[in-house]
């Protein structure tokens, strides 16, 4: 369309200048900036208000592009000819000549990296000579966005231009894993585990509740509604707004259902959505009704979990 090509003319105009950009992806929106400029970088851990121990995923187009920064191995390789482009995060060693700016990783020795798969995000990425460093377009702790106008919602006029991609597809971030040893899950998310682990044949370590913290999805107040919240619930309180996965018969204006039929895609896609509109709409706490745990509602019942811990 020519709006999109004039909004992606825009977006590479900003990026050029060191500026920070909301940009759609197909998992949740993202805050981003040249990964190559420390300039930049700085501006997303600060709008964000991110610590800065905390690294970001860099987003890139192709494979090519990739291997200017980081070292890339058969498990990696495995995974990209299924996976990719698409909602899964990989952990890499960096090269000692990339151009990362050093912010962007905490003066780490490994890189976050993915290849999104949202059509105009690729054509943006298409016409930049860097990469594009983008964690998800949040405030840190809270719900993730997953439409522009979240973006807008959390940051106003703090930042410019939000690139219009419509409503993310998948509705949760990247499922993370770390292939600089033994493979390892550090974050559930858009991508099932039993998926990925059909493709590598060895052994795969989960390791998403870690002591020490190494991706800040696995942090204990992550993915907040900002009211409490409370899972596996039967019946909600009377003035408590309740999830349910799927409508029911005796529905009352407060149940929200995340899926027209039962199905859990549908449902991952609306869980953020859902979550925003009901902290609108004024309620004091919300109530989720139980998630069958398998395949992405495993992703679905780790982010309620954290949102739970309010
Ligand atoms: O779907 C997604 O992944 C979205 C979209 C925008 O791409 N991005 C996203 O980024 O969720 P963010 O910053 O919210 O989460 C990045 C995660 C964090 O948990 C961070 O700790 C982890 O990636 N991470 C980044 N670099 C890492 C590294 N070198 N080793 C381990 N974990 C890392
Ligand atoms: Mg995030």
């Amino acid at each position: 369309m020519k709006s999109d090509q004039s909004n992606i003319k825009k977006a590479v105009k900003y990026l050029n200048r060191d500026m920070c950009i909301g940009i759609p992806t197909e998992t949740v929106y993202g805050l981003a900036g040249n990964a190559y400029s420390g300039k930049a970088v700085k501006k997303i851990f600060r709008l964000k208000k991110r610590p800065i121990s905390n690294p970001l995923i860099v987003h890139y187009p192709n494979i090519k592009f990739l291997k200017k920064d980081c070292m890339i191995n058969q498990n990696f390789l495995r995974l990209y000819k299924k996976f990719c482009p698409g909602p899964i995060t990989f952990v890499l060693k960096l090269k000692k000549k990339s151009k990362i700016s050093k912010i962007v990783t905490n003066n780490k020795k490994t890189l976050a990296i993915r290849f999104p798969k949202h059509k105009i995000l690729k054509k943006l990425l298409s016409k930049l000579d860097f990469p594009l460093a983008a964690p998800s377009a949040n405030i840190s702790t809270r719900v993730s966005a997953v439409k522009s106008s979240d973006v807008k919602e959390d940051f106003g006029k703090k930042i410019k231009f939000v690139l219009e991609g419509g409503q993310s597809k998948i509705g949760l971030e990247s499922t993370i894993i770390d292939l600089t040893k033994t493979p390892k899950i550090l974050r559930l998310g858009g991508l099932e585990v039993s998926k990925i682990f059909k493709i590598l044949n060895c052994k795969i370590k989960i390791n998403i509740n870690p002591k020490i913290k190494k991706a800040p999805g696995q942090s204990n107040l992550h993915y907040s509604p900002g009211i409490p919240l409370r899972m596996n619930i039967e019946k909600p309180k009377k003035n408590e707004a309740y999830i349910v996965l799927k409508k029911k018969k005796t529905s009352q204006s407060n149940y929200f259902y995340l899926s027209k039929n039962n199905n859990l895609y549908e449902a991952a896609k609306n869980l953020y959505l859902t979550l925003r509109k009901i902290k609108k709409k004024g309620y004091k706490s919300i109530a989720v009704a139980k998630i069958p745990n398998f395949g992405i509602g495993q992703s679905i019942n780790d982010r309620l979990k954290r949102a739970s811990r309010f």
